[in-house]
């Protein structure tokens, strides 16, 4: 059992899950799972560190659960559970800032990004990586699948990891980054030049896993393209062409040339309802598992799985206390 390396990673439950999520992330930590300790959290505490409606807030931790259960998070070969139920997150991610210079926070693009954005610049968002490396930590997680987007954060897991056992002996593994080989990166659909994101105010940028098939076709068909017709892949000249040959790509397992040899000269029209209709493929198994889901198993999935979680992060938390001097004589 010990020779089997153990995989986290986490999901913020605001904004609904979209075709860059799960081609980027979601999709590869459902495969994971076939070879590893897969330990997957609703990361409820990060996403509070922006500005979120609590009146919306249970229905959307329990969506967010829920549309992951669809996707192929398997509750009974991977521990899936909501972050706040685990309190050991809280405490390590303590511990884990009194180890943290300034410095290493004042230099995090995502903490610049979201306050130039307008968001307020509070404790909770400058420290989120002290408390993503929290999680990681907490399980003693050697690999985390993350998108391209996550990889400074991780460096700050990594230097965490080292400044605790350097401080107060080897205790942590120090983790790596799990980068998929496909389609780490989807593009909004209505400007190809920045990431299908989650808060683009513009609905039409994004597909959702459970956006109904007459929704998707009507996204993708109205998706940024450019005026020379022919279907190539060049993400400097024809960056939403692109974007559409790799989320096919995506959905189909097709390499992109087969798809060029496909679709190259027959106009933007065709090419666009083939794409549209392969992501409806892709998705529909998808919907029909949350369709099926039931709102009482899922909350029972929950409740399980922060037991069983809390009980191994106890484990190694036991031996971070003791590490720091936080034991009773
Ligand atoms: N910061 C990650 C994101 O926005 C979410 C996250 C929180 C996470 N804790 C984590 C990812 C631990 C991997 C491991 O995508």
């Amino acid at each position: 059992m010990d020779h089997i390396k153990t995989v986290f990673s986490g999901l913020q439950p605001t904004g609904n899950v979209h075709l860059g999520n799960y081609l980027g992330a979601l999709r590869n930590w459902v495969k994971l799972q076939d070879d590893y300790r897969a330990i997957y959290c609703v990361v409820d505490l990060h996403a509070m560190t922006i500005d979120y409606d609590p009146a919306d807030y249970v229905r959307e931790r329990h969506e967010a659960a829920r549309v992951l259960l669809a996707c192929g998070i398997d509750p009974k070969r991977s521990l899936f559970y909501f972050q706040s139920e685990v309190p050991q997150h809280v405490e390590l991610s303590w511990i884990l800032a009194t180890l943290t210079p300034m410095g290493v926070l004042n230099r995090m693009t995502q903490f610049k990004d979201k306050t130039e954005r307008g968001g307020t610049a509070n404790l909770g968002l400058f420290a989120y990586p002290v408390l993503m490396a929290a999680d990681i930590m907490v399980h003693h997680a050697q690999l985390v699948p993350v998108g391209d987007d996550q990889r400074q954060h991780l460096e700050v897991t990594r230097d965490l990891a080292e400044r605790f056992n350097n401080r107060y002996g080897d205790l942590f593994p120090v983790p790596e980054a799990l980068i998929p080989e496909t389609s780490a990166r989807v593009m909004a659909l209505t400007d190809p030049t920045a990431k299908m994101s989650k808060s683009d105010p513009n609905m039409r940028s994004r597909v959702l896993l459970l956006d109904p098939p007459d929704v998707v076709r009507r996204k993708i068909r109205a998706a940024v393209t450019d005026s020379e017709p022919t279907v190539r892949h060049d993400w400097g000249d024809k960056p939403g062409v692109s974007n559409l040959l790799e989320i096919m790509s995506g959905a189909t397992l097709r390499p992109i040339p087969d798809l060029v040899d496909d679709y190259g000269d027959g106009g933007y029209g065709r090419f666009k309802d083939a794409v549209a209709e392969a992501v409806d493929e892709m998705l529909h198994p998808i919907r029909a598992a949350y369709a099926e889901l039931d709102e009482i198993d899922v909350a029972a999935v929950m409740r399980d799985g922060a037991e069983t979680a809390k009980a191994s992060a106890e484990g190694f938390q036991r031996q971070a206390r003791a590490a720091v001097g936080l034991a009773n004589r």
